[in-house]
């Protein structure tokens, strides 16, 4: 695309899309005034922006990208199959394949269903909850931040508006590492809470046995007990975070880093919960599952089966554990150096690590999460907060990294002990998505 083209799009995308991006965490508004407004093309571990700059990425497609950008073996795969056609009028062999594939690499999985987003499998293991259970209510953990931009979860965030008001009323939260919460909602809606929906970890690591407990409470109010492995699935292991804890969800969901960006998200679960939406069973209505024209679209599940071949053949989840350790003794050796121990913090497994800003309240900063991303931007490095490291991200990307941090958290250090946070901005500070107001 010419540049004169390329800038008058642009310069008009709130007018094209509403808010110019198709996962609000891409939007505008959650990066520094500095950053780059498109990317035009990835390569392994680096981005390229409107104006030709290249930057490392941590971003990685949202974490979906976990091999790298335009990574060899995937798109091999993908143009073989592409030769081979997108979509039938039935399904294609490689779905058999894949699912047969995923049953042997995942951990408490009998069946599995596939679908092109994440939202879409919480969604449905959602429905095939209440269809097993009965039940109509929901618990899910509130201190993890997202599991579907559908009216049961984003319902109860600031973002309410078109969600009706009975729908919100069937959905429940309870506290991470505070089963007395969960306890408290089991008991109040005695026999009407249909499952629990919570990621393994985020930032914080379970203590006291905290999974097994929630498991084990679903399992005593009939519950039906979902992990949400959008994140730590194909990364912490090929068993995800339940193998890694040693839990045993009924139904799971996996979704980013599957198939290296291209779009695939699955259900897997218990086969007695999943054949309810299967047309072989008699006993049980049938649940309309997950039902979509592009569902099983070839090419995303040719992208899946080479990503997953490839994670088990190169031990790529050991290199995430590796580099992220790598990544998050440095950090903390850097943020000590500068004494700003109390505003800037490290968070998470090495997998998944993410950094968080705080004032000398302790209250989460914009402003100073502002400041050192567009410190961050403007040293080549995009970097909205969190660590997506890939296969293609190696020591060279982990040392230049904590080099350009090193020169941010300095900065950021004398600002702060300066009070000149506010004079450091180049435009808004970064929102979080769930603002009721723009
Ligand atoms: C834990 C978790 N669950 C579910 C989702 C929804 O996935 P998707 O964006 O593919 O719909 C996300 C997305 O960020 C997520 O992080």
């Amino acid at each position: 695309m010419n540049k004169s083209k390329l800038k008058k799009l642009i310069d008009k995308r709130h007018r094209l899309i509403p808010g110019a991006a198709h996962t609000y965490s891409k939007g505008d508004d959650q990066f520094p005034a500095n950053a780059p407004k498109v990317i035009i093309k990835g390569a392994g571990a680096y981005v390229w922006d409107e104006n030709g700059k290249k930057y490392l990425d941590w971003c990685m497609g949202l974490r979906s990208v976990s091999l790298g950008h335009c990574y060899k073996k995937v798109n091999d795969a993908v143009s073989r199959q592409m030769k081979e056609g997108t979509n039938f009028g039935r399904p294609h062999a490689i779905e058999f394949e894949l699912a047969d594939y995923l049953i042997k690499v995942l951990p408490a999985t009998q069946m599995v269903k596939f679908a092109k987003n994440g939202s879409t499998v919480t969604t449905a293991a959602i429905k095939l909850a209440r269809a097993h259970t009965g039940r109509k209510y929901i618990a899910f953990c509130k201190d993890h931040p997202f599991f579907s931009y559908d009216d049961w979860f984003i319902g109860t965030t600031a973002c309410d508006s078109g969600v009706p008001e009975e729908i919100r009323k069937l959905t429940l939260c309870f506290r991470y590492n505070d089963i007395s919460t969960l306890e408290k909602l089991f008991n109040d809606y005695r026999n009407k809470i249909a499952c629990v929906i919570m990621e393994a970890a985020t930032s914080e690591p379970p203590r006291d046995n905290f999974l097994k407990s929630v498991q084990n409470l679903c399992h005593a109010n009939r519950a039906v007990f979902i992990l949400d492995e959008m994140i730590t699935g194909f990364r912490w292991g090929l068993g995800g975070a339940q193998k890694y804890f040693g839990i045993k969800p009924d139904l799971s969901t996996y979704g980013k880093g599957i198939a290296n960006g291209y779009s695939l998200a699955v259900l897997a679960g218990r086969r007695d919960i999943m054949e309810l939406g299967g047309i072989i069973q008699k006993k049980s209505p049938k649940v309309f599952l997950i039902s979509t024209t592009h569902g099983a679209e070839t090419i995303s599940l040719a992208a899946g089966m080479a990503t997953i071949e490839e994670m088990k053949n190169k031990r790529v989840t050991d290199h995430f554990w590796k580099m992220g350790k790598l990544l998050q003794n440095g950090l903390q050796k850097l943020i000590a150096k500068r004494g700003i121990e109390n505003h800037v913090k490290v968070f998470g497994f090495p997998p998944n690590l993410s950094m968080g800003f705080f004032d000398k309240k302790g209250e989460s900063s914009a402003l100073i999460r502002t400041v050192f991303l567009q410190e961050i931007v403007s040293r080549n490095i995009l970097f909205q907060g969190y660590f997506a490291v890939s296969f293609s991200h190696k020591r060279k990307e982990i040392s230049d990294t904590l080099k350009v941090f090193d020169q941010a958290l300095s900065k950021l250090a004398v600002a702060i002990s300066d009070d000149k946070l506010e004079k450091e901005l180049i435009g808004p500070t970064v929102k979080g998505v769930f603002q009721k107001y723009n």
